[in-house]
């Protein structure tokens, strides 16, 4: 518990635990006294694992895709469990925590521009008019405008086509040129609601202009709208036609200044999507130039074990920081440990059923599988195609990497 001059804050109420920061989430309200209670839909919570059942005081059974009815439902659990915060996880359930804490009183995101937090069309529109350098784009809602778009040459080749809606690069493509455009949009326009609570998505399709250069991405904690940066993160991808995580390295191995502009510009993404009591996850490439470009940004924890490379790297808890400020309380974001950590994915070459994994034991790393033997692999075309993944922890970037390509070349995946 905090000082006696500290608000009660010991009830969060999480939108949705189940996904990669619920388990950071829920070691950091360990740690601080804090009682996490989650909404979620009844099928869901059926499938929810042992250790997060354990966790949590209660659960808010409702209908997240029914917007008015969880409001609701959430509401009054929040009163009746005296509830100090709202948490979420899910970026596409972003607009409704700010809907409910504005709802309750309690401190969290502007609810008129939350959902630009979650739709990149109105991400676009959000960075244009508080000036955030983010790629030029254009919005189809058909193959037919995206080629009339793609012949105007305003966004040159090549181009990024992705859904409005959507996480986990699914649906995203690098396009180098006419030709692939048809099935680029199709593939973009191709999932209608998102699982597993059936969201519906938003059916357009944006285009980008192609940002080249080197991709990190910086979180930043926002305390009654001052921003407080995180470590900058090193991020690492396939290159081609997807553009699917491979893994993130903390520290980023930059020098100084470039950390500093590219904290700066995720802060400023953040404030732009209504950031005012969270946290935010924002995606920069690097221009040759060093002029950091915006690729997106959303209102929640990192996935892809992010948090836990950073905590290794530096000691700084973006949990622990995310729960005080969404209960109002200013975030401790000082790094108390100068190390380094690497998470590498394991992705297959094709799809198919996995017959088999093994990975090495090597001293530093541990692992997990995120796939069992004799079920499906989809093609690693986005983030549904990994096979599990590789934490490494040493004193230097340059050694976690190592170890983690280590192991990574020494795993065996069969799929037949
Ligand atoms: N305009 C762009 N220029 C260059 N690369 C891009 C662009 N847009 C997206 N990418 C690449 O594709 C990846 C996925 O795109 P984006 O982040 O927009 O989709 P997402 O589904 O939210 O992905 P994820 O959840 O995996 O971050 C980016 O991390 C980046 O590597
Ligand atoms: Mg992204």
């Amino acid at each position: 518990m905090d000082s006696n001059d500290e608000p009660d804050v010991t009830g969060v109420m999480v939108i949705e635990p189940m996904g990669n920061a619920g388990p950071f989430l829920v070691e950091a309200a360990a740690r601080s006294g804090i009682r996490l209670y989650a909404a979620t839909d009844e099928r869901v919570h059926a499938g929810y694992e042992p250790w997060l059942t354990r966790a949590l005081a209660g659960v808010c059974l409702t209908e997240l895709a029914d917007t008015a009815r969880a409001l609701d439902d959430m509401e009054k659990f929040c009163h009746a469990h005296r509830i100090a915060g709202v948490a979420v996880c899910w970026e596409l359930l972003t607009p409704l925590a700010a809907l409910l804490a504005a709802r309750l009183g309690l401190p969290g995101n502007d609810p008129l521009r939350a959902r630009a937090a979650r739709n990149k069309i109105a991400m676009a529109e959000a960075f244009r008019a508080a000036g955030v350098a983010a790629p030029a784009e254009a919005v189809v809602t058909s193959a037919e405008q995206a080629h009339q778009v793609a012949a105007s040459g305003r966004l040159g080749w090549p181009l990024v086509v992705k859904p409005a809606e959507q996480g986990g690069s699914w649906g995203v493509s690098v396009v180098d040129g006419p030709d692939g455009l048809d099935a680029a949009v199709a593939a973009a326009a191709l999932v209608t609601h998102a699982e597993p609570h059936g969201l519906p998505l938003d059916a357009r399709v944006l285009l980008q202009s192609y940002v080249p250069g080197e991709e990190f991405s910086a979180d930043t904690v926002v305390h009654e709208g001052v921003p407080f940066p995180l470590p900058v993160v090193r991020k690492d991808t396939t290159a081609g036609r997807y553009r699917v995580e491979t893994g993130h390295s903390c520290p980023a191995g930059l020098d100084a200044r470039t950390v500093r502009a590219i904290q700066e510009a995720a802060a400023r993404a953040a404030l732009a999507v209504g950031v005012r009591n969270g946290i935010a996850h924002t995606e920069v490439k690097i221009l040759p130039g060093g002029e950091p470009i915006v690729i997106e940004t959303g209102a929640r924890l990192p996935g892809d074990n992010i948090c836990e490379i950073v905590e290794a790297a530096t000691g700084v808890s973006e949990a622990a920081a995310y729960l005080r400020a969404l209960t109002g309380r200013m975030p401790d974001t000082t790094p108390t440990r100068d190390a380094a950590a690497t998470v590498r994915f394991l992705l297959p070459d094709r799809a198919g059923v996995l017959e088999d994994v093994v990975i090495p034991d090597v001293p530093g790393t541990h692992s997990r599988l995120h796939i069992r033997p004799g079920q499906r692999v989809p093609e690693p075309a986005d983030s549904a195609g990994r096979i599990g993944h590789v934490v490494a922890r040493a004193a230097s970037v340059d050694d976690a990497r190592r170890l983690a390509a280590q192991v990574i070349a020494g795993t065996r995946v069969k799929v037949r």
